[in-house]
């Protein structure tokens, strides 16, 4: 059974289109890996499926569960259990984390229960401590604003802070590892495979097969020209490490 399914995907920005039939399906417990080149559609996927409203799906399907994603809302897509971590994390001066992050869950309970009256303050703060020794986060960060003059690295962190505090079932990580130290990259993947037990589904972004040596991919797919041109297991990772994209080019002309 198929948890996230897309199906011949088309996405336009600006009435340019970006994604020309994208095909793919993640099945429970799985671990998809993308990669490809810089401008292919990656994070164009992403918005897409996240419901950025710049991003125009003009033909084909994505489905969560078999409830049909393109239909809802981001703040629905949020509630039904996707979750985006951020290629580019966006400040947000005014609201800190904690208020953040206390206000996202408490949407998603009202959700699932409308007479719901949220989470209760020493709850939450409890919450939310054992998140940030998970990420190896001092507690300051809490009262913070979210990302308002956050270093690259924490804003990647916090990323993962807010799937680990929300968790989603199915959650896509778009570059969750560019920016990040050598030691930060082994604690944020900790962190994302220590909600790995409860999410049916990851899909992660990257250009460098160093995070996938941490959090273990089940395929790998390279996309291309807004389309998925090759997948194949971890070792085509490997593969692009040593050889780049230079033999898919060849095989795959625009
Ligand atoms: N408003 C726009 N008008 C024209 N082209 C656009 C517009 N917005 C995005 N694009 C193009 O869409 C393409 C796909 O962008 P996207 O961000 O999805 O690439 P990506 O695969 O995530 O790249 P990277 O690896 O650099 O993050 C790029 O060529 C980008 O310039
Ligand atoms: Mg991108």
């Amino acid at each position: 059974m198929a948890e996230l399914v897309i199906k011949n995907l088309h996405v336009n920005v600006d009435d340019n289109e970006i994604l020309k039939g994208v095909n793919l399906a993640v099945n429970s417990g799985e671990v998809h890996a993308i990669m490809g080149p810089n401008g292919t559609g990656k994070s164009t996927l992403a918005y897409a499926l996240m419901g950025h409203p710049k991003y125009e799906v003009t033909q084909g399907e994505a489905t969560l569960d078999g409830t049909n994603l393109l239909d809802l809302a981001p703040n629905e897509r949020s509630a039904l259990g996707l979750f985006l971590a951020f290629q580019y994390p966006v400040a947000v001066p005014g609201v800190s984390v904690a208020n953040f992050l206390r206000t996202a869950l408490n949407a998603h309970r009202k959700v699932d229960d409308p007479e719901d009256k949220g989470i209760s303050i020493p709850d939450f703060r409890k919450k939310l401590k054992e998140k940030l020794a998970l990420l190896e986060m001092d507690e300051s960060f809490a009262g913070r604003y979210l990302n308002d003059g956050f270093s690259g690295g924490e804003k990647k962190r916090i990323e993962i802070l807010q799937m680990a505090t929300l968790e989603p079932k199915f959650s896509i990580l778009d570059e969750t590892d560019s920016g990040l130290d050598i030691d930060a990259l082994k604690i944020v993947s900790d962190g994302v495979n220590a909600t790995r037990g409860k999410q049916q589904g990851i899909l992660v972004i990257t250009h460098y097969q160093r995070i996938l040596n941490y959090i273990k991919p089940d395929f790998v797919h390279v996309m291309l020209h807004g389309r998925i041109a090759q997948s194949g297991g971890p070792e085509l990772a490997l593969q692009l490490e040593e050889e780049g994209y230079e033999w898919l080019r060849e095989k795959y002309p625009a």
